[in-house]
């Protein structure tokens, strides 16, 4: 089989458990060559699970100069995403980028800008719930026209559930120069690309934003954020990491039914006439349109992060469609810096695409005057 020389940039967390995979023969179609990390502790690991059989390399740039991959997957904290991509991406490497995209959208629209003057080269991102059977029938229903106009959509994303002793462990995570935001930079980049995967873009957003309200950390640990998009319908995202046991449910209104993903399950309720055409045409007063209710079977397999590599090497080799392009991760992140943005500058509506400057001066001066290079 046709193989992809694959190398692993950040041997931590996520990094290892992709090693992990590609070890147990989960992804047959990548090779993996070479493994690069700063910190030395976590090279002696890599090396310790995978003795002689890659190369190790103390910094990322040694590991894109070294002419032993042809393909990276950059597993370093979120600041570096974009400028390690443009790196690898300028040395003829193929990309596959973690979530989020990067910090700033002004960054990512960099990274954005060098991977679109390499069409040869494939730039992906690692949102491994776009293959989730569940939101890929949801988003086919959605676009597909089953519940009509859409009118509102609403996400309660609420099971992102992280204790004091989880943030204790320090590093990068849950400061404004480390990741440069909470629960929005860490766990929701995932959500946040699916919902404008499935419903599309919004056009504006406003938010109540709460820092460090139940944790002891800088960043923001509660989020209620409301979006309008072009087409005049109304999101509420609401995200939190103190619920227990959370919930996780996209809830998307139309004018002909309600479509409703919980659970790994999809539900719709769709309405024998269109909302518009029941309101212009009724006459007796109190009185709703009639539904038929219907669970939607969801087929097919949860493949994660392995379907993500599969697929990456898959469009290297043979020019598989990409399951989620490197382009589309500025996306999520728009939306992510608005919700920011808005309650930072006092919770009113955020135009998208956002003001990139001034979020840039907010961020900075979080971060101590400087945006973290
Ligand atoms: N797609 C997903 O579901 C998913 C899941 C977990 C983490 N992530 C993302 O992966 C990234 C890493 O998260 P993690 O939990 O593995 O963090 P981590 O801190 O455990 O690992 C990061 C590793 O990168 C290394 N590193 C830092 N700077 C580097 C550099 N310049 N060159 C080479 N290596 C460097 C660190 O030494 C560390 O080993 C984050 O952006 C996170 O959001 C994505």
């Amino acid at each position: 089989m046709d193989q992809v020389r694959y190398g692993i940039i950040g041997y931590g967390k996520i990094g290892s458990q992709h090693v992990g995979k590609i070890m147990d023969g989960q992804v047959p179609n990548l090779r993996l060559t070479a493994i690069a990390d700063t910190d030395p502790a976590r090279l002696a690991a890599a090396r310790e699970k995978l003795g002689d059989s890659v190369r190790y390399f103390d910094t990322a740039e040694a590991l894109i100069g070294s002419g032993e991959t042809e393909a990276v997957h950059i597993c370093t904290p979120h600041y570096l995403h974009p400028p390690l991509a443009i790196r690898a991406l300028e040395n003829g490497l193929h990309t596959l980028v973690e979530k989020p995209a990067g910090v700033y959208t002004r960054q990512v629209r960099e990274m954005n800008a060098v991977a679109a003057r390499h069409p040869e080269l494939k730039f992906a991102m690692d949102f491994n719930q776009r293959t989730d059977p569940a939101y890929i029938k949801a988003r086919e229903l959605v676009r597909g026209g089953a519940v009509g106009e859409i009118v509102h959509t609403h996400w309660l994303i609420t099971n992102w559930y992280r204790s004091q002793s989880y943030y204790d462990q320090g590093g990068w995570r849950a400061t404004w120069k480390g990741e440069g935001g909470g629960v929005l930079l860490n766990q929701n980049p995932h959500n946040l690309d699916m919902w404008q995967w499935i419903v599309g873009m919004p056009s504006r957003v406003r938010s109540q934003v709460y820092y460090g309200r139940h944790r002891r950390i800088e960043v923001e640990d509660d989020v209620i954020a409301m979006a309008e998009y072009p087409n005049g319908a109304i999101g509420t995202y609401i995200t939190t990491v103190i619920d227990a046991p959370g919930t996780n449910r996209l809830e998307i209104d139309g004018t002909r039914g309600r479509l409703v993903v919980e659970n790994g399950k999809l539900h719709l309720d769709a309405l024998e006439m269109d909302e518009h055409e029941f309101n212009r045409t009724w006459t007796k007063g109190l009185g709703k349109p009639k539904m038929t209710g219907s669970d939607i079977p969801v087929e097919g397999v949860y493949t994660a992060h392995v379907g993500i590599m599969t697929n990456f090497c898959d469009a290297i080799l043979h020019g598989t469609p990409l399951l989620a392009g490197g382009e589309e991760g500025i996306n999520g992140l728009q939306i992510s810096n608005a919700i920011h943005l808005s309650d930072w500058t006092g919770g009113g509506w955020v135009d998208l695409p956002v003001d990139e400057e001034l979020f840039c001066r907010l961020l900075a001066e979080k971060c101590g005057g400087s945006l973290p290079q």
